[in-house]
């Protein structure tokens, strides 16, 4: 880990992010009046009481108590730690995140070791790229190319390439000095021999780069050009190239697609590339190793549906299945995950070219939901019409369930299971201790007091620019009303300077610099407390409670200094205090 991300990059962060797009990338969500709803992520519901508020930058469940900004939603809906979550926002805006200098844990040379890293392999893409276009051999290449439908437009958008047919292409390009050779050594693209003689990894291969989700080149998979074997060759794991943890063509997806409302998970570099190539811009592929966690978790982060695209054949199915296993653990009700087998000895790749884009996405549109494919596969192992197989149903199927959270999802499963064994279906009481709860929470919220501080400081958590409005007042006289006697007074003094100086700052940002102090939870329950002030009136109301409130100050110092004075107390600059508040 690196050092400390500054404060003020994380404010940027949360200002550029809007936090309606976020959200809605994962939870679809629909206008209602200013705000937008949903039913929440986080507890399950019938009726939607998530609200997002765009000019607040803010999310809320008012059925759950769910509350925060950008920042927090990713923690808790994509299940990342802090600075996971400042790095995918980062992301989402092409931004490197700074990292300050002191308590690294990772040493600066690491960090420029990696930068180096990533700017070879670019390099090194960049150079097959172009051996695509000059190199003797390329009118081949071409052709092959040609010959698999790929045209110039695809080549370019997955800087595909060519590695010549020689043992130090990549090596008397890029591995002049020593160091640059053990560099590309250890990022896979040179091997050492026993005698310690480097040569080039990839030769006279068709070359795929693979680019993390920012777009940066980590890896290739290597096609040989026609037959042979191996067909494919690919980056071992290096340090910035893990393959159970990226995906291909994830970036190019996401690069062409606004909003990413599928993802199709297929087998191979050829058919991410020849789908992108009819027109279907939404393929990734995991790298020749069966559907992990880690990618199912990084797909959901960037869509709501995954549909796996396998073969017919027994090893598809068994593919599909281990994809499922893996996913169970992420299916929560705003998710779905669906199966497309393909007809037999067909590919992705072979069939659009068979059957077209159009009756392609038809077959995806038709993909089998997942408690299908489910419910199918564990019919295969358990013979559900006999008494053994229905208790072997329940063996086989309980785990499975047990990984799945909480939902709807789960409780359709598990009722499906329950009217296979005979079982009563207990959904209705499910749901009516889900009103219940839901009904206490409620409770809980309504329970914030409308004290005109407690007022003031809603809106000005939702208009913070009602804090550049009092001009007329001094820093050191907005500080003193902090002395005044009422509950809350003090957290709000502090967020009024705070947004005083700070011209164009929002909610999000405001709740994230509170983050960890102990009043986070509280202005995060104002913020999101319904104060029936209309947008109109609250500059009014606002400045009618700061002017009360500095009245209700200017009586209790009075009060203070008079009792000092009767005391003979009172200090000289007192007095004269003393005789400008009488005035007032
Ligand atoms: P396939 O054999 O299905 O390849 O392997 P493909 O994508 O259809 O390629 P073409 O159409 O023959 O050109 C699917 C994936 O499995 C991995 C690769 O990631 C490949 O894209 N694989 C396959 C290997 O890593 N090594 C191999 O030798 C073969
Ligand atoms: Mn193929």
């Amino acid at each position: 880990m690196a050092g400390r991300i500054p404060r003020a990059f994380i404010d940027d962060i949360i200002a550029r992010t809007d936090i309606v797009d976020l959200i809605d990338s994962r939870v679809r969500l629909k206008k209602a009046g200013r705000n937008y709803q949903a039913c929440c992520p986080f507890h399950n519901e019938k009726s939607p009481s998530f609200t997002v508020a765009p000019d607040k930058q803010f999310y809320h469940c008012f059925g759950c108590g769910a509350h925060g900004n950008a920042i927090s939603f990713l923690i808790e809906y994509d299940k990342l730690e802090f600075v996971d979550a400042i790095e995918e926002l980062a992301g989402m805006h092409s931004m490197e995140v700074p990292r300050e200098e002191g308590q690294h844990k990772q040493t600066p040379e690491q960090v420029s070791q990696i930068k180096a890293d990533y700017e070879l392999m670019q390099l090194a893409a960049e150079f097959f790229n172009q051996q695509l276009q000059t190199h003797e051999k390329s009118a081949d290449v071409q052709a092959y190319v040609k010959m698999r439908g790929i045209e110039q437009n695809i080549v370019q958008a997955f800087q595909i390439g060519y590695a010549p047919e020689a043992w130090d292409a990549l090596l008397k390009t890029l591995g002049q000095t020593k160091q640059a050779a053990h560099q590309l050594r250890d990022l896979g693209m040179l091997i050492e021999n026993d005698n310690n003689r480097l040569y080039d990894r990839f030769r006279d291969r068709l070359m795929f780069p693979i680019l993390d989700r920012r777009g940066k080149c980590i890896g290739f998979g290597g096609r040989i050009l026609g037959d042979g074997t191996p067909k494919y060759l690919n980056s071992p794991e290096t340090r910035i190239f893990h393959k159970g943890k990226e995906l291909y063509g994830l970036y190019q997806a996401r690069q062409n697609n606004r909003r990413l409302d599928r993802l199709l998970v297929v087998e191979g570099y050829m058919d991410v590339v020849a789908l992108a190539q009819a027109g279907i811009n939404y393929a990734v592929a995991s790298l020749g190793t069966a559907t992990t966690p880690e990618q199912i978790q990084l797909m959901f982060r960037y869509s709501p549906e995954i549909i796996c695209c396998y073969d017919g054949d027994k090893a598809g199915r068994s593919a599909a299945w281990r994809a499922l296993e893996n996913a169970l653990m992420y299916l929560t009700d705003n998710v779905k995950m669906r199966f497309v087998f393909l007809p037999d000895k067909e590919d992705p790749d072979t069939l659009v070219k068979k059957i077209g884009a159009a009756e392609f996405e038809n077959l995806i549109d038709n993909a089998k939901p997942i408690e299908t494919f489910l419910f199918e596969e564990l019919a295969n192992q358990a013979n559900i019409d006999s008494l053994q197989g229905k208790a072997k149903l329940n063996e086989l199927l309980t785990p499975l369930l047990d990984k799945i959270p909480p939902g709807e999802f789960k409780r359709l499963l598990s009722n499906k299971l329950n009217q296979t064994l005979g079982k009563a279906d207990n959904s209705h009481l499910d749901r009516v201790k889900e009103a219940k709860q839901k009904q206490t929470m409620r409770n809980q919220t309504a329970s914030t007091k409308a004290t005109p501080v407690r007022k003031a400081l809603a809106i000005l958590l939702e208009q913070p620019r009602l804090a550049q409005t009092l001009a007329h007042m001094t820093d050191s006289q907005i500080l003193a009303l902090g002395q005044v006697e009422l509950p809350g007074v003090t957290l709000f003094v502090e967020v009024l300077m705070y947004c005083r100086a700070r011209e164009n700052v929002n909610v999000g940002q405001i709740l994230e610099h509170w983050r960890n102090n102990p009043n986070q939870v509280t202005l995060a329950k104002i913020s999101a407390w319904e104060h029936h002030v209309t947008e109109e009136n609250q500059e009014k109301v606002f400045l009618d409670i700061m002017d009360s409130l500095l009245s209700l100050f200017i009586k209790q110092r009075k009060e203070i200094l008079m009792t000092k004075a009767r005391m003979n107390l009172i200090q000289q600059n007192e007095k004269e205090e003393l005789k400008a508040l009488l005035k007032m």
